[in-house]
């Protein structure tokens, strides 16, 4: 046997495989989620996520500086707030914890790229992301109030919105709302194709949106569909979105590559609490070695079409990838 192709000839050494490396993954590529909590002097560990913490807005000047030095240029905050209701009142409320924490966050460090989580999940008595009506989450009513949060947001100094409710209609309105209020450079980033996925567990725990009757499978996608997924993306870009997201990641990369192909235009992908919490589980178990794993789930995201990567490992991998890999 004599192969005149070696494939092998191009492993065989950490530089030539840098060299012919087809992805790379960058701390440019990261945003890191962060949830606020009300009180003060609050840093406490989620205990569905390890090394994850709640910070009361007093309490995030320190974090924020640690994910500046590490190069992170962008978070995607979260709010748990005081009060809950049936309309979720605290969402777009001037002083709520996220129009807070986002003034605090731009007080401390202004060119920390501020994304806001645009739900009402976390704010409502019955734990859905819109208005229900008749036991049903009624969506034109509930784009009403989602707009009304994403402007909320604006008014705070968020640089982009996220709105993650999946109602049918809500990039439009979001976008008419912020245009007519002079907002016309704040970016919306739509979960566009956003599944009703069982790897939420670990967030709903975090952010105590669990629904209180119910699932979310009249909003979020059945996780067979991929055709459908290029239908909701093409729809929100038709409706002004300027990146379009596919969550969860891992068991969803089939989708982010379609979605890539199909429209060229920034993909995030959201590398999901229990995506997280698996690996976490499984490293604290020593049956895997979590840095080389995280690394390779992360760069699988990349090799998959994801332009942006929303990870509860951006800091840990930033550390990593100072380092070689
Ligand atoms: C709220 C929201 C969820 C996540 C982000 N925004 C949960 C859900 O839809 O139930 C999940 C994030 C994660 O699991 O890390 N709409
Ligand atoms: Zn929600």
């Amino acid at each position: 046997m004599d192969p005149i192709y070696r494939p092998r000839r191009l492993r065989v050494n950490q530089a030539i495989r840098s060299l012919v490396r087809e992805t790379s993954l960058s701390v440019n590529d990261f945003i890191y989620p962060l949830f606020v909590v009300e009180g003060k002097g609050i840093k406490r560990e989620i205990p569905s996520l390890p090394n994850q913490y709640h910070y009361s807005v007093d309490m995030l000047g320190q974090e924020i500086k640690e994910i500046a030095a590490l190069g992170i240029k962008a978070v995607l905050l979260f709010g748990l707030p005081h009060r809950k209701d049936s309309c979720g009142s605290e969402a777009y409320h001037e002083e709520g914890i996220v129009q807070r924490a986002i003034r605090e966050i731009k007080r401390i460090h202004r060119e920390i790229f501020v994304i806001t989580d645009v739900c009402m999940c976390q704010y409502t008595d019955h734990g859905h992301c819109g208005i229900i009506e008749k036991e049903y989450v009624a969506n034109d009513v509930s784009v009403k109030y989602i707009a009304q949060i994403a402007l909320s947001h604006a008014l705070a100094g968020a640089d982009m919105v996220a709105p993650s409710d999946m109602m049918d209609g809500r990039i439009g309105a979001i976008r008419k709302i912020l245009d007519k209020n002079g907002f016309t450079e704040v970016s919306v980033m739509s979960y566009s194709a956003k599944y009703a996925s069982a790897f939420y567990g670990p967030f709903r725990a975090a952010a105590d949106s669990a629904p209180q009757f119910g699932d979310r499978k009249t909003y979020q996608m059945d996780p067979a569909n991929s055709d459908e997924a290029l239908r909701e993306v093409e729809l929100d870009l038709d409706e002004g979105a300027d990146v379009v997201m596919v969550k969860p990641a891992l068991s969803y990369l089939d989708v982010v590559r379609k979605v890539k192909d199909a429209f060229r235009v920034p993909v995030a992908v959201y590398n999901v609490s229990g995506e997280y919490a698996m690996l976490k589980a499984a490293a604290a178990k020593g049956l895997l070695d979590e840095r080389a794993a995280a690394l390779e789930m992360l760069t699988s995201m990349k090799r998959a079409g994801a332009d942006l990567i929303i990870t509860y490992y951006a800091k840990d991998a930033a550390k990593w990838l100072k380092e070689e890999y």
